[in-house]
């Protein structure tokens, strides 16, 4: 199975990405959702990283995720601070809610852990039955050159009771056609020198192009689409952002 962000996948993404951490993804959504009225989604939502902030700024914020265990992570970070965490063990392919929402976001490119195109394109569906005429999905995607460089060095961290968590990643795949990458995630916890656990993460994400983005959009039936880069709303992308933001409306 793919993107299973597991025990170790989880306590590492809850270490590297905390609650608090922010990659200018935290301001961005805040100030696209200002004028939200109603409950908002997030799915995929993690540790919290994201939907914490936006609760306490006050917003009614909630959300699903695939990972049981980023969601022990999430309601840890929502029960320290008295929020109300209402979070639920769902997946993109199948969530569903007998509401509509006045926003659904997708930071930090979730969206690309789904690598079939068919699959991708009803989920898209899934998001606009499940908004209120004339409310806004905001995502996130990562550009293509972040997928074709070389994986980096081993990465590290140093857990609370001072054990050792590191992560090795390889490209096992780069399939051009279906536009996607397969990577070997290794985890392993250390102790003491010695090695207490490991786990293997098959990573696998899809890359979009911004214009195929668009249509794949227009084709879910979702109007008004604004593309940004860098977290500036309404700068078109240029090549060397780091991130590509799409806002799109169900038509009211
Ligand atoms: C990069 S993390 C994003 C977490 C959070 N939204 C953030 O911005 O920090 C991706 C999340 O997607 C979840 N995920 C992976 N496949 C999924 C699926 N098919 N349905 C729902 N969630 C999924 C993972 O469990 C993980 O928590």
């Amino acid at each position: 199975m793919h993107n299973r962000y597991g025990t170790l996948a989880s306590w590492v993404y809850n270490l590297d990405k905390p609650v608090g951490r922010s990659f200018g993804d935290v301001e961005y959504y805040l100030q696209r959702l200002r004028e939200s009225e109603g409950p908002i989604l997030e799915p995929a939502v993690g540790n919290g990283r994201i939907l914490v902030p936006l609760l306490e700024s006050g917003l009614s914020i909630e959300g699903f995720d695939a990972s049981e265990e980023m969601l022990r992570y999430c309601l840890d970070e929502c029960g320290k601070r008295n929020l109300p965490a209402k979070v639920t063990r769902q997946t993109f392919e199948e969530f569903s809610y007998d509401k509509g929402f006045a926003a659904i976001i997708i930071p930090a490119g979730s969206f690309q852990l789904l690598t079939d195109t068919m699959s991708a394109a009803a989920v898209l569906r899934r998001f606009h039955d499940h908004l209120l005429p004339g409310a806004k999905l905001v995502m996130d995607l990562d550009p293509i050159g972040s997928f074709l460089g070389p994986a980096g060095p081993v990465r590290r961290w140093e857990a609370e009771d001072g054990d050792l968590l590191t992560l090795t990643e390889q490209r096992v795949e780069t399939d051009y056609v279906a536009q996607t990458t397969l990577s070997h995630l290794r985890y392993e916890h250390w102790r003491d020198g010695s090695l207490l656990k490991t786990e293997l993460d098959l990573f696998k994400l899809r890359w979009w192009g911004v214009e195929e983005f668009s249509m794949v959009l227009q084709r879910a039936g979702f109007v008004d689409v604004v593309v940004s880069g860098n977290y500036q709303h309404g700068r078109a992308p240029h090549k060397d952002d780091e991130i590509i933001s799409f806002e799109a409306r169900r038509p009211a």
